[in-house]
């Protein structure tokens, strides 16, 4: 489903220049948990953006169900994202001024879902966060455990084939930690692709997939095949 090819992605900041992805390959097939590690700096949330089509990488291929994502212009990408990607970002990046309810929505109004069809799907995917209770507040309302549960609504709301998550329990205490986790795995069970960064080794063990990463590049992969 999804496939990286010697993707590059090089930062130029005055006379710094980064490879922040110096030449990844990668494979995730339909329906893999794959967890993310490595040290700060090392590219996980380079890739992730890639992953997600939030942004392009400089060189390299990247096919997403068949197609080549790689050379695509910011409108297309952002079609295929709208189309198969539910993405959790690292500092939520939840719109300020509208509440719970309101940020659950947005990305149906970018598939052209009326206001009230838009209410009714992002209070059920509130429910999955337990967080119907709280539609009412602003982001600045919300603890940052809340807040990163409602960056997950928002994530599941179009019912995406493939969620990305970047560090989704790092904000987290333990048991809601847990919570996210299990809920994931529900998901994961319920046939999606999920992709997550992730600083925990305990959380990486239990990942099918685990794929660590220092300075730009692939250094372990651990792929347990489960049994039938
Ligand atoms: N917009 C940018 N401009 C310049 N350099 C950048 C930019 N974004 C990232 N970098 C650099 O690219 C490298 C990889 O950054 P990235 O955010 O992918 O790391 P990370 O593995 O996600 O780290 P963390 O665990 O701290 O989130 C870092 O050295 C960073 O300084
Ligand atoms: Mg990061």
């Amino acid at each position: 489903m999804i496939q990286l090819n010697n993707i590059v992605k090089t930062y130029i900041l005055g006379e710094q220049v980064v490879k922040a992805l110096n030449g990844v390959s990668l494979t995730i097939n339909e329906g893999e948990m794959a967890a993310i590690t490595g040290a700060s700096g090392s590219g996980k949330s380079t890739m992730m953006n890639i992953l997600g089509c939030l942004d392009r990488p400089d060189a390299g291929e990247y096919f997403l169900a068949g197609q080549n994502v790689a050379g695509m212009n910011a409108d297309e990408l952002a079609g295929v994202r709208n189309r198969r990607i539910g993405f959790i970002f690292q500092s939520f990046h939840l719109l300020p001024r509208m509440n719970t309810l309101e940020n659950v929505c947005q990305p149906l109004y970018y598939q052209g879902l009326s206001s009230k069809e838009a209410k009714e799907k992002a209070m059920h995917s509130l429910k999955r966060v337990s967080l119907d209770d709280r539609m009412d507040h602003l982001p600045n309302q919300l603890s940052g455990g809340q807040r990163q549960r409602v960056a997950i609504a928002r994530a599941l709301v179009a019912n995406p084939a493939i969620l990305l998550a970047d560090e989704p329990t790092g904000n987290l205490d333990s048991k809601t930690g847990k919570q996210i986790l299990e809920l994931f795995h529900e998901l994961h069970s319920e046939g999606r692709t999920i992709i997550m960064v992730t600083h925990d080794p305990e959380i990486a063990a239990i990942c099918p997939t685990c794929v660590q990463m220092r300075d730009g590049e692939i250094v372990d992969y651990r792929r347990v095949v489960p049994e039938k």
